[in-house]
């Protein structure tokens, strides 16, 4: 098992970054350094206070939460409230967070925690990647400091979610993604739609969710989606899962690019699965750990043991 990580969250948080938060916090062993919040789901300072709420019920309150790109690098932003709820936590209008966010930017607060402890820092992407692609562009050694970098995003053999082809935080700013996925990081990990997809909570499963602080907030901003679509897709908490426990997923070693031309197919995310061809030049990039298969029914298990943990 390797040592439990440093994390830097980025996120935009929506209802299952919350859900991810309180499935690191339950970790006594798992170092949340900061968060960062990106335009996504919803506006930044929208992410960074139901950030600040998540960090609260999950007893972390002093974890600094900072404010990042407020738009994608160059499309225009749509949010995702039909599906998060006006305030991105399920319409649960719950009381304001305690705290506010730090006054440092999310991506001055990304390279200042990746310089202060090189190597060490595991980055959990779990919003569109406008922070990091923008932290890619002041400091090109960013792959370097970072010890890894895992990405919640991108559907390589399954239909998208945003579009027939793309999965939302790619699709939000392909330009961003596509400046991510070319760097050549330490460990590079995509958990995309093509695993998210076994990631399931069922209404027995929201039921059983109670008992503490935490999993009653989990239940509440759970409940919009449980009575409209009777299931969530766990898509954060799993790529908090598989950067905390990689046997939990199996990968594929490929080279994936982002295609931002495609009438149809902007921000899909273009696996390279040649074996004999060689790339051109401009092809050429490092290859990403595809999360292509998980142990859904040990992961979901987990999910619960970690929020039913709580006091
Ligand atoms: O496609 C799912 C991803 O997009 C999740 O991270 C969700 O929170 C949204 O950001
Ligand atoms: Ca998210």
């Amino acid at each position: 098992m390797e040592r439990p990580p440093l994390v830097l969250v980025d996120c935009d948080t929506g209802v299952d970054d919350a859900l991810a938060i309180l499935y690191l916090a339950a970790d006594p062993q798992v170092e949340i350094l900061a968060v960062g919040t990106v335009d996504g789901n919803v506006a930044a300072e929208l992410g960074a206070e139901n950030s600040l709420r998540a960090l609260e019920v999950a007893g972390r309150p002093t974890v600094p939460v900072a404010i990042g790109a407020r738009a994608p690098l160059l499309q225009e932003s749509r949010h995702a409230e039909h599906f998060h709820g006006q305030d991105g936590l399920g319409d649960s209008h719950l009381p304001p967070p305690g705290g506010r966010p730090t006054d440092e930017g999310a991506v001055e607060q990304m390279l200042r925690l990746a310089r202060s402890r090189p190597g060490e820092v595991s980055l959990l992407a779990l919003g569109p990647l406008t922070n990091v692609a923008l932290a890619l562009g002041v400091e090109p050694r960013l792959p370097e400091l970072l010890r890894e970098v895992v990405i919640m995003g991108g559907a390589v053999a399954c239909p998208g979610n945003q579009s027939p082809w793309a999965e939302f935080n790619i699709a939000h700013d392909p330009e961003a993604a596509e400046m991510v996925l070319r760097a050549r990081w330490r460990r590079c990990t995509l958990v995309g739609l093509d695993v998210t997809g076994e990631a399931i909570l069922e209404p027995a499963g929201h039921q059983r969710l109670g008992g503490s602080v935490a999993a009653e907030f989990a239940s509440r901003i759970l409940a919009q989606q449980m009575r409209t679509n009777h299931r969530f897709e766990l898509c954060d908490p799993l790529a908090a899962a598989i950067l905390v426990d990689r046997s939990l997923a199996t990968f594929q070693r490929l080279p994936v690019s982002v295609d931002l031309d495609g009438r149809h197919t902007r921000g899909a995310t273009v696996a390279d699965r040649r074996t004999t061809l060689a790339p051109t030049e401009e092809e050429a990039r490092p290859a990403v750990e595809i999360a292509m298969a998980v142990a859904a029914d040990r992961f979901l298990a987990e999910f619960s043991r970690r929020l039913g943990s709580y006091g």
